[in-house]
């Protein structure tokens, strides 16, 4: 009998049931207990209430060996569509681990490819929530085409809508590598990973034992590889954790990034700050007390807070508008740059550039970390992607040098010469070459006693710690009251509103990789 209006509207409807299903109750149960929330459910955290619109909801694999055929749920194991974050329009993919571990299908990696032609055709963000075991075993080539396609897009996408990833369960082979293309990646303690290649096969090849958290988990590759940027404590903090970092961000590299009314006063000044360099040069302090000092309402939201924290990265707004920081940190290393320090800045400038938000630096940097680990390991190339990321930076860039800013440091640190709009010191600057003793021991090698020595120490610190052979010259535009700091980045962020700095047509740069 042929079906009736009614039937053909309850058949739908139980599609719709058996999709939202996914591998079943048991399944579900499984992730509820691993402490993982399911697709739907971080979809349903993560945008603003009542916005998500499914599509492919009834996308099904075409596979038909090893009986596939009969295993088909529609969606095929992956949620995409769009909805809102604060009113504002984003494209989002869930992996459903209860169907097939979330592994990636040609079906599935076609919905993927969709939602990114879609976001990049839109100029909105696209936000990847991962949960999966790769390439999807029983499709083979299809399964690993479909990740080809999936890189293509993101790496077309890439400095043209900001694309976010969070990974919330294991993400092995093929599953990293999409993340890994896109700008952020946000990781969950006790319940995600991330490996190209797991425990078992590591045993396997070079009979090393390692667990997976050890391998690839939140805390490893927050503070050791530096491959993610932010640790949510759970699948719901990660989603908070994602609006928020979306509030700083444009929906495209056309748009200037979201202004929120600010009630800071843009005047307010900080005694606190006259008082926290110390007299002793050799004495820490914390940068970030500047930053969250000169922030509206002290608010900073620190990238990659647990990797090579002798550099501090993040967004902060100044009167309303948002702003990049990058600073380097007297307390870890005595804020030395090394390899890893170059590497988290400049990716963090060059985001910044690509997505139109202006760099605040502050300096307060001995030099570049000596030692043949570093030289070994390439210092000079990593370092020159610094200075490479930020001669190429077009946005308005604000410097501020609060203590040392010593030799290749100097340069690198958004200096006037590499195209520093503004460029302030604190009176406590010291804009030289080298430290007064490193000076000393170079330019009289062994031919002063040390009374003599210390003398010299003294005459060199007298005649360039200070910033004002760099202020006589026009490198510093103004040596200002650390107290002031706020105001003084707020005017200079004014001025620089509508900054334009053309640079040579050409394909792309050569970023020294
Ligand atoms: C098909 C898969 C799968 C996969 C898991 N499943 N991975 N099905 N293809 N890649 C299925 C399991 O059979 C199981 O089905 C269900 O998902 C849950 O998996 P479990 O193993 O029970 O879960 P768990 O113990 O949590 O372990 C999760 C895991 C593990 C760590 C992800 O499943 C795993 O190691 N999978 C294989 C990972 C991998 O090597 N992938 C291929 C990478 S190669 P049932 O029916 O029992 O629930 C690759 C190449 C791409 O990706 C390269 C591009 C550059």
């Amino acid at each position: 009998m042929a079906k009736t209006k009614n039937d053909k509207y309850r058949e739908l409807d139980r599609l719709n049931q058996e999709a939202e299903l996914g591998g079943g109750k048991e399944r579900i149960a499984k992730i509820h207990e691993s402490g993982r929330k399911t697709a739907r459910e971080r979809i349903a955290d993560l945008l603003d209430p009542d916005t998500f619109v499914e599509i492919d909801k009834l996308v099904v694999h075409r596979s038909h060996d090893f009986g596939m055929e009969k295993q088909r749920i529609p969606g095929d194991g992956m949620v995409t569509g769009y909805g809102k974050i604060d009113g504002r329009l984003v494209y989002v993919y869930a992996q459903d681990f209860s169907v097939f571990g979330g592994s990636l299908s040609r079906a599935n990696a076609d919905k993927i490819v969709k939602v990114q032609e879609l976001s990049l055709k839109m100029g909105a963000p696209l936000i990847g929530l991962n949960d999966s075991g790769g390439a999807r075993i029983q499709e083979g080539v299809e399964s690993l085409a479909g990740y080809a396609d999936i890189f293509l897009r993101n790496v077309r996408a890439s400095g043209v809508v900001p694309q976010i990833s969070a990974i919330l369960g294991p993400c092995a082979g093929g599953a990293v590598y999409s993340p890994a293309l896109t700008d952020f990646i946000f990781m969950t303690k006790q319940t995600s990973y991330m490996f190209v290649t797991g425990p078992d096969v590591i045993r396997a090849v070079t009979h090393e034992e390692v667990t997976k958290n050890e391998l690839g988990g939140a805390t490893t590759h927050n503070s050791k590889s530096g491959v993610a940027h932010f640790r949510a404590d759970d699948d719901s903090q990660a989603m908070m954790m994602i609006r928020e970092l979306f509030g700083f961000l444009p929906s495209n590299n056309m748009e200037d990034p979201p202004v929120k009314p600010c009630t800071d006063s843009a005047h307010r000044s900080d005694n606190k700050l006259s008082d926290l360099v110390p007299d002793n040069p050799n004495k820490a302090y914390d940068i970030k007390e500047i930053i969250v000092s000169v922030a509206d309402d002290h608010n900073f939201l620190e990238v990659q807070q647990f990797y090579a924290p002798n550099i501090v990265i993040g967004f902060g707004r100044l009167n309303g508008k948002p702003v990049g920081f990058v600073a380097n940190q007297p307390a870890a290393m005595a804020g030395v740059l090394d390899i890893d320090a170059s590497l988290k800045a400049a990716r963090f400038v060059r985001f910044c550039d690509a997505f139109n938000i202006p760099l605040i630096t502050f300096a307060d940097v001995p030099g570049f970390l000596p030692g043949s680990d570093q030289e070994f390991g390439g210092i000079i190339k990593h370092g020159a992607k610094l200075i490479y990321a930020y001669a190429e930076a077009t946005v308005p860039k604000i410097t501020v040098i609060t203590r040392k800013a010593y030799g290749g440091a100097y340069c690198v640190m958004s200096s006037k010469h590499l195209g520093g709009d503004i460029n302030y010191a604190y009176p406590t600057a010291e804009i030289a070459v080298m430290g007064p003793e490193g000076a000393v021991n170079i330019l009289y090698r062994n031919k002063l006693n040390e009374q003599q020595r210390q003398m010299a120490i003294e005459d060199y610190r007298t005649r360039f710690c200070n910033p004002y052979k760099a202020a006589g010259l026009g490198y510093i535009d103004e040596v200002i009251q650390p107290a002031n700091t706020r105001l003084k980045l707020i005017q200079a962020l004014e001025m620089t509103e509508n900054k334009r700095d053309i640079t040579p047509a050409k394909k792309h740069g050569n970023l020294p990789l």
